[in-house]
C-alpha cells in the first residue's frame, strides 16, 4: 500500500490531498479546497498573477489540513504529487517547488503530474468505474478533448476544439448576460428555467481542407458569436433579453455536439464504453442527456462524480498512485513546469532527464 500527497495549483484552485491504495482500490484519506472564484470573479476570470500568490499563501494551510483531518504524519506517506502542466505557469510552480521540498526534504519520491491526466483519473475515484479501453471526453475551461485510452494506458487523441474549449464558451457567454465567473455554473442555475429549442444556435463544425468535415473535433466561437448578435438584436429591438431562454438554447446546443460527435467516435472505434470528466462533465445537462442517448445505443457511459469534475487535488493522486504503484513511475527532482504540454506525452515526465 502507498500513501500520496498530491497537490494542484494549476489554475484558480488550490488543493491538496492525501489518497492511499489498498487492494487495488483508490481510497480519499483527506481532500481540501481553497477556492479563489470570489476573487477572480470580480475581474470576470482568472488574473494569473492574482492565482499564484494565492496558491501561495494556501497551500501550507491546506497541506496542514489533510494531515490534521486524516490523522497522518508526514512520515506516513510515500511519494509527493503535483500538477506540472498545462495551466498558469506561475501557478503550477508553486505546486511543484512546494511538493519537491518536501519529497528532497523527507528523502521520498516526487512525481509530476499531467493534469488532464488527473482529470481522467477522476473517474477511478467513482464506485464502479471501467477499466480500458475507453474514450474519454475531457471538457473543462482550457480543454475539448475526445482521447482514446487504450488497454495498457497509452493514450490517442482523436478529437478537439479548434477555437474555444467548451467551458471558456460557457464562461464567455455567461458574461454576455451579465452573469458572474465561472459561467457555467451561472448559466446552468437560470436555464433550468428556460426554453432550449426557443433560439437555434449553430454546432459549429470545422471543415476540412479537402472538403467535409472533422467528425469528432468542435467549434465554439462560432456558437459564441451567435449569441452575441442575438443579444444585439433583442436589444436592438428594444426586447427584455430572455437570458433564461437564451443560456437554455446554448446549454442544450454545447450538450448535443458534446454528445452526438462522442458517441459517434465511440461507435466508430469499436468501443463500448465511455468517460465524461472535466469542469463542464457537472452539467446536469450534459450528464443527463450523455445518459440517455447512450443508453439508446447500448453504450456504457461513466461519469466522473460530482465533486471530482473541477479541478481538485484527489484527482492528482489518483493519476499519482497509478502511475507509481503499476509503472513505478518517479520524477525527477529536476522536472520543472510547462505552461503546455501533450497528454500523449505524458510518461516523458517520469524520463530522467526531464523534458522540462
Ligand atoms: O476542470 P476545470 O475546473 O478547470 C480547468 O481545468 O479548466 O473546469 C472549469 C470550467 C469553467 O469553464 C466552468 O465554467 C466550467 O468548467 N464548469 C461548468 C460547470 N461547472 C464548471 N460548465 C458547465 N456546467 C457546469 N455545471
Ligand atoms: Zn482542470
Amino acid at each position: 500500500m502507498s500513501i500520496i500527497l498530491s497537490l494542484e495549483t494549476s489554475c484558480d484552485e488550490s488543493a491538496a490531498a492525501l489518497v492511499s491504495n489498498e487492494k487495488g482500490r483508490i481510497e480519499l484519506l483527506a481532500n481540501e479546497i481553497a477556492s479563489q472564484i470570489e476573487e477572480h470573479a470580480r475581474w470576470g476570470g482568472v488574473v494569473p498573477e492574482i492565482a499564484s500568490r494565492r496558491h501561495l499563501e494556501n497551500l501550507p494551510f491546506l497541506i496542514e489540513q489533510v494531515f490534521v483531518k486524516s490523522k497522518l504524519n508526514i512520515k506516513d506517506i510515500d511519494a509527493v504529487a503535483a500538477t506540472v502542466t498545462p495551466g498558469l505557469a506561475g501557478s503550477l510552480l508553486v505546486g511543484s517547488i512546494t511538493a519537491r521540498t518536501i519529497a528532497n526534504l523527507n528523502q521520498i519520491p516526487f512525481l509530476g503530474v499531467h493534469h488532464l491526466e488527473g482529470h481522467l483519473s477522476s473517474i477511478y475515484l467513482a464506485e464502479n468505474h471501467p477499466t480500458p479501453p475507453f474514450l474519454v471526453l475531457l471538457v473543462s475551461g482550457g480543454h475539448t478533448e475526445l482521447i482514446k485510452v487504450d488497454a495498457d494506458h497509452k493514450y490517442q487523441r482523436l478529437g478537439r476544439s479548434h477555437d474555444d474549449a467548451a467551458g471558456e464558451a460557457f464562461d464567455k457567454v455567461a458574461r454576455l448576460l451579465g452573469l458572474s465567473y465561472p459561467g457555467g455554473p451561472a448559466i446552468q442555475k437560470i436555464a433550468k428555467f428556460g426554453d432550449p429549442k426557443r433560439f437555434l444556435f449553430p454546432k459549429g463544425r470545422v471543415s476540412k481542407p479537402e472538403g467535409g468535415f472533422y467528425p469528432y473535433d468542435f467549434s465554439f466561437s462560432g456558437l459564441k458569436t451567435a449569441v452575441f448578435r442575438q443579444i444585439e438584436k433583442l436589444k436592438s429591438d428594444n426586447q427584455k433579453l430572455p437570458s433564461e431562454d437564451i443560456a437554455a438554447s446554448f446549454e442544450n446546443v454545447v450538450a448535443e455536439v458534446l454528445v452526438e460527435r462522442s458517441l459517434r467516435c465511440v461507435i466508430d472505434q469499436g468501443l463500448n464504453s465511455l468517460v465524461l470528466v472535466g469542469g463542464v462533465a457537472a452539467n446536469k445537462r450534459l450528464r443527463k442527456m450523455m445518459l440517455e442517448k447512450a443508453s439508446q445505443k447500448s453504450i456504457n457511459i461513466t461519469l466522473a462524480p460530482m465533486e471530482f469534475c473541477t479541478d481538485n487535488a484527489a484527482m492528482i493522486g489518483a493519476a499519482a498512485l497509478f502511475r507509481l504503484s503499476s509503472k513505478n513511475n518517479k520524477s525527477s527532482i529536476e522536472l520543472g513546469v510547462s505552461a503546455r504540454w501533450p497528454l500523449e506525452k505524458s510518461d516523458l515526465l517520469y524520463d530522467f532527464p526531464p523534458p522540462f
